[in-house]
């Protein structure tokens, strides 16, 4: 029976999978956390097994994962705080998690990354990204890299914000939430991790083999008509007012005088870039992707 392990296993997309895993396979996974607290976040269930684990270096990380047969890389920042930077939480958790997954002889590694993710952008946080594939790629572990766009459902922070706003009657919101965005549903998601696992017996031993995937959801929308969506099928109705970017980026960079991390220039950038992508990877990964109107409905009725 495989056992999977995932770690930042407390993350939104985590512990969505974990239910995933419980509901649909029979699958047994060790939950990766970094800390006792992180634990309370977690489902419940005989086949889940949390364990404290920490990145600083693979041979620890490879003695806590030793009996897993694949391992699922969630963790991951978008903002920094004091104590996780891109370096640590996106390149070097990365290739420890990598490393790790190699000394053990796991079949397969699953990274989720991000539309945009590129080793040479100029954005700090996308080149985080684009380093954390490299790495992946360069591991010398059979796996998928699945660049994901903005994700809705369970508890992520999309679905928080996108939430927050819409419930308001005024909602202040970036360059008018004129940027396009492609929300995945985060069901979707973690069906496509788990459909990554299909067929791994067939490696070849000689070359591993790691495939790039953008996955995204079925329907391009701009991130003004999201919220306004959303309203609507709260029952609500927003004005969208505008935030010049220029203006929060120069906030954020004098708030950045006073204390390191939060939401900075690049984080801004991040939030306003479009969502494109080539070619979507439902086909590939086995998927039917949720419409959004149903993704939305899911949320509200979670709420
Ligand atoms: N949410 C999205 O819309 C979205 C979009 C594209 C890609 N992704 C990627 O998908 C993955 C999961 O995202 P999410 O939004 O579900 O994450 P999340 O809820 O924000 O959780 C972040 C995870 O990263 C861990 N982490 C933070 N700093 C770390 C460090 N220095 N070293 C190791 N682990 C650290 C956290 O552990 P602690 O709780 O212990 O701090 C937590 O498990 C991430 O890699 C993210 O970049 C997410």
């Amino acid at each position: 029976m495989t056992k999977i392990a995932i770690t930042g296993a407390n993350s939104s997309v985590g512990v969505n999978l974990l239910r995933t895993i419980v509901r649909d396979t029979p699958f047994d996974v060790i939950a990766g956390i970094r800390s006792e607290k992180a634990s309370v976040t977690l489902p419940t269930s005989p086949r889940i097994e949390p364990r404290i684990i920490s990145y600083d270096n693979a041979a620890s990380l490879a003695s806590s994962l030793a009996d897993a047969d694949v391992v699922v890389h969630l963790a991951g920042i978008l903002i920094e705080t004091k104590h996780s930077k891109y370096i640590n939480s996106n390149i070097d958790a990365t290739t420890v998690a990598v490393a790790a997954a190699k000394n053990i002889g796991a079949k397969h590694f699953v990274l989720v990354s991000v539309v945009g993710a590129d080793a040479q952008s100029e954005n700090a946080y996308f080149a985080s990204k684009g380093l954390a594939e490299v790495a992946v790629k360069q591991g010398g572990v059979p796996a998928n890299i699945i660049r994901t766009p903005i994700l809705l459902g369970g508890n992520t922070a999309g679905a928080q914000a996108l939430v927050n706003a819409a419930k308001k009657t005024k909602a202040n919101v970036l360059g008018g939430g004129n940027y396009t965005v492609r929300p995945l549903d985060v069901d979707d998601l973690s069906t496509a991790i788990l459909h990554c696992f299909e067929n791994m017996d067939g490696h070849s031993k000689q070359r591993p083999q790691v495939a790039v995937h953008e996955l995204a959801g079925p329907e391009s929308i701009t991130y003004r008509r999201l919220i306004e969506l959303v309203a609507r099928m709260m029952g609500n109705e927003v004005a969208i007012r505008s935030v010049p970017i220029w203006l929060a980026k120069l906030a954020a960079r004098l708030k950045g005088l006073l204390r390191s991390g939060g939401v900075t220039p690049t984080v801004i950038d991040v939030i306003t870039a479009d969502e494109i992508i080539a070619v979507n990877a439902d086909i590939d990964l086995r998927l039917t992707l949720t419409p959004l109107e149903t993704t939305v409905r899911k949320i509200l009725e979670q709420r």
